[in-house]
């Protein structure tokens, strides 16, 4: 088959398209071929090496399908269904073998496009507003990267559970882009002083949660915009990992609460990750969750893909198409 293979950690240049061997799925797994790759920050972790793993490596971690072959002992799927998953290692490929666990069926209203451009940042964008934070009618969120690919679905879901919605992206076109998709007021970060105006929007009190996904150049003045007892919510670094904390600071900006939550630990649960894919497909299926496919490359472009995200113009999702 053909796949993205990494030999060498670096820059976008890396993901070179080349022949594979076909993965064999073992008992409990299936191999599924692939017709929507997702491409997630965490990608580009794996490409630098700021994950490391044993090279080579096939990279991606999120796709849609349909099942080939089915592995010893799997029930449950059968040749032929359409399945989506997240957090399966080698998505950047013409076929993957997943763990039957981490399937997720895709119902007829629901494209596999759409599918493979939700299972990961649509599932994080469901824990962090139902289980990381409950979030509730009568509170405000901010929400860094607000276009990006979880902060477009984050920011849909936060309205949908009634909070008010507080956005920053970095241009006037991501701006307009977030607004659309419901945020009730947008800061242009990059221009304006987000603490100062997130402080001006709340009559000095602060939020009641920071969505934080940018990291070193955000989490000082995230943790400064939160009210007494706030929720910090750190779920990703784009610009930078976050320096050492001393907790004492917690106490000083007001008995904060600090977490740093990962998708796997909040689909380890079989009835969990089919709960919140479920309700991911009949929100799309329905019209109530509108997921922005912003570009699609083939494949063998995973580098332009890798360059797209990192060069900060994503508004919405990436895919790659076998
Ligand atoms: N913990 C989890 O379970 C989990 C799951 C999924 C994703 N994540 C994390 O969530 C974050 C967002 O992921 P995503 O795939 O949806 O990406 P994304 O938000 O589509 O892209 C990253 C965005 O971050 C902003 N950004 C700010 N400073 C940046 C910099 N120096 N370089 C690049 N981007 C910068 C940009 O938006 P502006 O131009 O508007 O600033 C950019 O578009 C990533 O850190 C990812 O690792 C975590």
């Amino acid at each position: 088959m053909q796949a993205i293979r990494i030999h060498e950690y670096g820059g976008a240049e890396a993901l070179q398209l080349e022949e594979a061997p076909t993965p064999e799925p073992g008992a409990g797994q299936v191999r599924v071929r692939l017709e929507a790759i997702g491409v997630n920050f965490i990608d580009v972790y794996h490409r630098t090496g700021a994950y490391q793993s044993e090279l080579p490596i096939i990279p991606g971690r999120e796709g849609a399908g349909v099942v080939q072959t089915l592995g010893a002992g799997v029930d449950g799927v059968r040749e032929g269904d359409r399945v989506a998953f997240a957090m399966t290692p080698g998505t950047y490929a013409e076929e993957v073998v997943v763990d039957a666990a981490m399937l997720a069926p895709v119902p007829d209203g629901v494209s596999s496009a759409q599918a493979a451009a939700v299972m990961l940042q649509g599932m994080t964008a469901h824990y962090l507003v139902t289980d990381t934070f409950d979030l509730r009618e009568g509170q405000t969120c901010l929400v860094h990267a607000a276009a990006g690919g979880v902060g477009h679905l984050l920011v849909q879901m936060a309205k949908m559970r009634g909070a008010r919605v507080i956005g920053t992206a970095s241009t006037a076109e991501k701006i307009a882009f977030a607004t659309e998709a419901g945020a009730d007021e947008m800061i242009q970060y990059t221009e304006v002083d987000f603490l100062e105006e997130t402080m001006r929007l709340t009559d000095g009190q602060g939020v009641d949660v920071v969505y934080e996904s940018v990291g070193k150049d955000t989490f000082m003045r995230s943790m400064r915009a939160l009210r007494p007892r706030g929720y910090l919510v750190l779920y990703g670094q784009s610009s930078g990992a976050v320096e050492s904390l001393d907790p004492q600071l917690l106490n000083r900006h007001g008995s904060l609460f600090l977490t740093r939550p990962s998708l796997g630990h909040y689909i380890a649960d079989r009835q969990e990750l089919l709960a919140r894919a479920g309700d991911l497909f009949d929100w799309i299926a329905a019209g109530r969750l509108s997921v922005r496919i912003d570009k699609t490359y083939h494949l063998a472009d995973a580098g332009e893909a890798h360059r797209y995200l990192e060069g900060r113009k994503t508004k919405g999702k990436i895919l790659l198409l076998p």
